[in-house]
């Protein structure tokens, strides 16, 4: 090892750890669920997954990604295009486009590659990408690598800063506006009616990231262009698998069929990197079909939001306003938003705290993420430490 690269990065760690902001990964020895049992902490209640239906360690979809595993073996060892392309490829694919209303989809192994993928794709020269300021870093980083295409950023949810930017670019450019559907660090949802609005107004092409909207937010869980009765209105939907639908990993692009057919033949990762693993798709396609057969698992999930939230501000805590699944509450410096974490950790309750870089500076918070596996008496229980742990540090 290279002595002066090692010693800096030492140092840089040892940065991290006296500002109170190093990461400890916890070692979880058991399935994902409302409870889980961590080799660092015993048993703990999990506030902080995105296992939103409890699907991740429903029966149903464990076994349909075992017989995946069966029928397929471990993978493809292969990418798409070479001998990677497997008949449940096209099935989840199908399954995926009718689920969101397109025309069809594409799985990546990720919603991150998927995000990287398309944008520097279909973002190239003549184009511009107009992204809030707030959305998912996999669209930040999609966005850098559109070298070609002109970039502009507009302020989270200001619909007149995104029509200002719109409005300064020159007619004739293929214009894409890109936000989140449901932004993962306040939990709010985004403006899609007015975006859409202005979408056709200026001629631009609508993409809406909907990872964690998918599969929970909607009258059905079809996601956030659901919710405002937009289907086949957006243009691009993005969205992972790895959250509400099983949890495992997997991420897409839905879209037109031309739109797939071009991710398929320039898409860089469709042409340099591994295809989906069956057992992911299996799993994924179970998954939705829980989701159709059980709706009582998204009323369940959004009692458990309403019963979370109404317990919070009883209590005195003051998160941020919305109707996701993701409540935060902010509680200022970063080193505060991890002490909290361990302490809620101590008296059995997993919640992740967030700070700079993930969330601007000064604004670190404690995200509870709401789940359909969540009885009464887990979210009883994480209230009493939620209250123990506010009073003990003096924020409630
Ligand atoms: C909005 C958004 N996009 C993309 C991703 C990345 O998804 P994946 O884990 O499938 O790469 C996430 C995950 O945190 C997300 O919240």
């Amino acid at each position: 090892m290279n002595q002066v690269f090692n010693h800096r990065l030492k140092a840089d760690l040892e940065t991290l750890r006296e500002a109170g902001t190093f990461k400890h990964l916890r070692h979880i020895t058991t399935p994902m669920d409302a409870v889980v049992h961590m080799a660092e902490a015993g048993d703990a209640i999990v506030l902080s997954s995105n296992n939103y239906l409890g699907l991740a360690d429903n029966p149903r979809v464990v076994e349909a990604g075992i017989d995946g595993l069966r029928r397929y073996g471990a993978g493809t060892a292969s990418v798409r295009f070479i001998c990677g392309t497997l008949d449940i490829h096209r099935r989840v694919e199908q399954r995926i486009a009718e689920f969101v209303g397109t025309e069809n989809s594409l799985t990546y192994v990720s919603c991150w590659a998927a995000n990287t993928g398309l944008i520097p794709t279909i973002a190239v020269q003549g184009t511009a990408i107009v992204s809030d300021e707030l959305n998912h870093a996999s669209i930040i980083d999609g966005a850098r690598m559109a070298t070609q295409a002109q970039r502009l950023r507009y302020k989270h949810a200001d619909m007149a800063d995104l029509e200002a930017k719109l409005a300064g670019l020159a007619p004739d450019m293929t214009k894409f506006i890109i936000s989140d559907g449901v932004f993962s660090m306040k939990g709010d949802l985004a403006k899609l009616p007015e975006i859409v609005a202005l979408a056709k107004r200026y001629n631009a092409v609508t993409i809406v990231d909907d990872s964690h909207g998918t599969g929970v937010t909607g009258r059905t869980g079809r996601g956030t262009i659901e919710h405002y009765g937009l289907t086949g209105q957006v243009d691009i939907i993005t969205g992972t698998l790895g959250k509400a639908l099983g949890g495992a990993a997997g991420g897409f692009v839905a879209g037109t069929d031309d739109l797939i057919e071009t991710l398929i033949q320039k898409s860089r990762p469709q042409l340099f990197s591994n295809a989906l693993p069956a057992t992911v798709a299996c799993s994924a396609l179970a998954a939705i079909d829980e989701l159709d057969a059980h709706p009582e698992l998204l009323a369940t999930q959004r009692e458990n939001i309403a019963y979370f939230r109404a317990g919070l501000k009883r209590l005195g805590y003051k998160p941020l306003e919305g109707e996701s699944a993701i409540i935060p509450i902010i509680v200022g410096e970063t080193a505060f938003a991890i002490q909290m974490s361990d302490e809620l950790l101590k008296r059995g309750v997993f919640v992740t705290g967030f700070g700079y870089p993930v969330v601007p500076e000064g604004t670190a918070r404690i995200r509870v993420q709401m789940s359909a596996a969540l009885t009464r008496e887990h979210l009883d229980r994480a209230l009493a430490a939620f209250n123990e742990v506010g009073k003990s540090l003096g924020i409630i």
